[in-house]
């Protein structure tokens, strides 16, 4: 069955998109919302990231949903939606489907349109009996779940880690919100990355081949061409460092020299070597997300990690 994707104006406008720069670059210390990677350059370059050897996040989530996939789908009610948040390519949620065949709806959500419509279109294809509802929106942000999923019971879907590139509190947030969206007693299943040593983080986050360095920049790139800003793409460098105080990944976007970048009538003056801070990737143990998931109110239902503890999949029941 087929269902029109739902256009809210939940994503962010141009207008939107160039307050949001204008206050971060305007900021005593300069930074962007990650979200802002994801044009459809950027879910393609993200993709790439997915395939490095020295990325293990997906290849080891994935290893884990295939191997566990069965037992957490007999976790999920009868005749189940699942709202997908941040969805990407749909490589994860077919590990699952092939459990599923009773699933009564799938709905991803993202901000990056033009990716979603091509995944949810391919998805169809495969799954011709499977009803796709694609919404395209900031999860952030109130949004309006389509009519296929208004009488199902609902369960989430929240892979790969996405749950780190926020601050720890504004994730007990969001995690709150996702259990408004799904309801009482949801299930939630959700793929968190675990501390490890800098070495192996620093190297996942700075690829040989420079993909992530490309990932990062493509954020210059896009504000050139949606907001007509002028970086020289030369004059940046990628930066990826582990702060383990703060448990985290941090992405810069590193200035080589002063300069002066003009985006809509102003100009941000660079020192050489100041940073535009563009990502947090915030690794957890497994204690400690289990605490920041209570906090929201979700109780842990099932853990998985892989032998090497590289990564986990958490399986959590709302508790209110
Ligand atoms: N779930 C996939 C993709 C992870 S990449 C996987 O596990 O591989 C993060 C995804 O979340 C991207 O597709 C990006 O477009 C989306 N995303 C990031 N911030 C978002 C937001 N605030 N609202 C909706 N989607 C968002
Ligand atoms: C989507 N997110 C969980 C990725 C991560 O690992 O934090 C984004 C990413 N940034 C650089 N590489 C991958």
């Amino acid at each position: 069955m087929t269902v029109k994707p739902s256009f809210p104006a939940a994503v962010a406008t141009d207008a939107v998109f160039l307050h949001d720069v204008r206050s971060g670059l305007g900021a005593g210390r300069k930074m962007l919302s990650p979200k802002y990677f994801y044009d459809a350059a950027g879910s393609e370059l993200f993709e790439a990231i997915t395939a490095l050897p020295e990325y293990y996040p997906t290849r080891t989530e994935i290893g884990i949903l295939d191997e566990r996939g069965g037992e957490i789908a007999a976790l999920l009610p009868e005749g189940a939606a699942l709202v997908e948040f941040g969805s990407g390519s749909t490589a994860k949620l077919r590990r699952l489907l092939r459990h599923l065949p009773g699933l009564a709806a799938y709905v991803p959500v993202d901000v990056s349109g033009e990716f979603l419509a091509e995944q949810a279109a391919t998805l169809r294809q495969d799954f011709p009996d499977l009803t796709v509802a694609p919404v395209v929106a900031d999860f952030t942000q109130a949004f309006i779940l389509p009519e296929a999923v208004a009488m199902a019971p609902r369960a989430g879907f929240f892979p790969g880690s996405t749950v780190g590139n926020f601050e720890p509190a504004e994730a007990r947030t969001l995690l709150e919100r996702f259990g408004e969206i799904l309801g009482p007693q949801a299930l939630l299943i959700l793929g968190v990355d675990l501390v490890k040593d800098s070495d192996r983080l620093e190297a996942a986050y700075d690829d040989a081949a420079g993909v992530t360095a490309a990932f990062n920049m493509n954020l210059l790139r896009r504000m050139n061409r949606e907001l007509g800003a002028d970086f020289n793409l030369d004059a940046f460098a990628h930066r990826a460092v582990f702060n383990r105080d703060a448990s985290r990944i941090e992405m810069h976007l590193v200035a080589r020299t002063a300069q002066t970048v003009r985006i809509g009538g102003d100009g941000f003056a660079f020192e050489p070597g100041e940073t535009i801070h563009t990502e947090n990737s915030y690794k957890y143990t497994l204690e400690s997300f289990r605490d920041l998931a209570a906090r929201a109110g979700w109780r842990s239902q099932k853990v998985w990690t892989d032998k090497e503890a590289l990564f986990s999949v958490h399986v959590l029941r709302r508790d209110r």
